[in-house]
């Protein structure tokens, strides 16, 4: 046992309110992730309501999801909507010439999306076709979803069985634009979202958050270009820019690293790699901060996550990989830092939730497994628009490898809304407990659940679905002090009473 840290949490300095989109989920067409993880269609053998899985729309519901991303991602840029509208075996079959190379036969589309948002109570963020659609594509798509109208549009999906528009929430004009999403350089992609944006007219009532594709990793030029390009004028709004980054435990796109059976200097590494994390953050706020002094515009971090090899025997292009207590780390990792950074950061989505990259879950036919992610976000449930609390550590010990050192202890408070004081903790440390000393103050207790293992790589498969789940953990006061014996490579949320 290292000597123990301080955690004091200013209650009387209460920050930003933590956005509940901070839980915000991705879906794209990518592999499993929404055929047979989501959809399964009428006709299957596996149990549905209407075609949406029964036992992933429990999970999903328990995990009390707030925001879905779709239909992509890369796909997003070569997604038409018409191909996903109207009878379901009548639809366009194309090619998903990013993931894999399969056909999709477009079963799932708007309505079906729209769909299972309503089912989830989740709220929607659409991303917009920019690498191979038109303005003229784009503002009919949303046309077509919220308009109230008399138009051709809006009686075709009262047509096609939806009467009332749906509220859209978010709406993203392309993605990864810089890469995927059409190889731009920033002044060439905010040109076009200005050319693109000014056609996007909504309702009134019904106008979505209006998201520019920003940058990834270090990178902060679409920021800055974005932030002083793109004015606000007509329906052109520009209300947050998305950021990517992604955890690979090699920091190298050819060989990420594995899933399971990893060495143990990859447990530091992929720690160490998804702390980075919190300097894109810093560097993208600064400038932000110098360039939109109100905080007018968000900073979505839309796609984060790990990313393993594939699966082998799998098709690569599907992205499916386990998730062991190692994810379990660096959800809790990076969710400790966008509690942080709350007041830009109003939304993130983890790639992705179902089958693909670190997932929630995952399926194989009819059978289902939660991950330990899956179990951090339900652990961090309180944190959902709660009020966050600055938290500061003292002596906490920091881990090396080489010239790289991570702290131990990552923590972050908050007010929930039931007005309880949540403490989320994690321990980096693969060897060793951690004693936390709470500046109690007058608290009595702590209690919550616990996620731990023995072994770094330690998973839920399907036929050992409960082999790493959380466990209550308590912990009462003694003679004014509140120690928490923190162990190693383990995530904890507790209430403070
Ligand atoms: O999440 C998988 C892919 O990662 C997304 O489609 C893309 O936006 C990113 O490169």
């Amino acid at each position: 046992v290292h000597s123990a840290t301080t955690v004091t949490i200013e209650t009387n300095a209460p920050g930003a309110v933590i956005h509940r989109n901070i839980y915000g989920q991705f879906m794209e067409h990518l592999g499993r992730g929404i055929y047979e993880g989501i959809w399964v269609g009428e006709d299957s053998d596996i149990p549905n309501t209407k075609g949406y899985r029964k036992d992933v729309v429990k999970a999903l519901k328990e995990l009390q999801v707030p925001l879905l991303r779709w239909p992509g991602g890369c796909f997003a840029d070569e997604y038409h909507w018409q191909d996903g509208i109207g009878p379901r075996d009548k639809r366009k079959k194309t090619v998903n010439t990013t993931w894999g190379g399969v056909i999709d036969d477009n079963r799932f589309g708007t309505h079906e999306f729209m769909e299972f948002a309503e089912m989830l109570g989740a709220e929607v963020y659409i991303n917009g076709n920019l690498g191979t659609g038109t303005p003229q594509e784009m503002a009919a798509w949303l046309e077509y979803m919220t308009s109230d109208s008399d138009s051709t549009l809006a009686n075709l999906r009262r047509a096609n069985g939806r009467k009332q528009p749906w509220k859209v929430d978010y709406f993203a004009v392309g993605n990864e634009s810089w890469g995927c999403g059409g190889t731009m350089r920033p002044e060439y992609y905010a040109d076009l979202y200005k050319h693109y944006a000014t056609f996007l007219k909504t309702p009134a009532d019904n106008q979505p958050v209006m998201i520019a594709s920003g940058g990834h990793t270090e990178i902060t030029d679409w920021t800055r270009t974005l932030l002083e390009q793109v004015p606000d004028v007509w329906s052109v709004r520009m209300q947050a820019i998305s950021h990517h980054y992604y955890t690979l435990p090699t920091g190298d796109w050819e060989t990420h690293g594995k899933a399971l059976n990893f060495p143990a200097s990859e447990w530091f590494s992929t720690m160490w790699q998804t702390l980075r994390m919190e300097t894109f953050i810093k560097e993208n706020i600064a400038i932000m901060d110098e360039l939109d002094p109100d905080n007018k515009v968000g900073f979505y971090v839309d796609e984060w996550g790990t990313w393993f090899d594939a699966e082998e025997g799998d098709n690569p292009g599907f992205l499916y990989q386990q998730n062991s207590l190692r994810d379990a780390l660096v959800a809790a990792l990076n969710l400790n830092l966008f509690h942080k950074y709350a007041r830009r950061i109003q939304m993130t989505n983890i790639a992705q939730m179902v089958n693909v990259l670190q997932a929630m879950i995952l399926t194989d036919k009819e059978k289902m497994v939660l991950t330990p992610t899956y179990h951090v976000f339900k652990m961090y449930i309180p944190f959902q628009d709660a009020t966050s609390l600055p938290v500061e550590l003292k002596d906490a010990p920091v881990l090396t490898q080489g010239d790289k050192s991570i702290p131990a202890i990552s923590a972050s408070a908050a007010i929930a809304k039931d007005g309880n004081t949540y403490l989320a903790l994690a321990n980096t440390d693969p060897d060793k407990v951690q004693e936390i000393v709470l500046d109690a103050g007058k608290l009595r207790s702590a209690s919550g659940e616990l996620l731990t293992a023995d072994a770094m790589d330690a998973h839920n498969t399907f036929a050992k679905p409960n082999a790493l789940v959380p466990t209550p953990y308590k912990v009462k006061a003694k003679d004014g002090r509140l120690t928490i014996k923190l162990p190693a490579k383990s995530v904890m949320v507790v209430r403070l009473k």
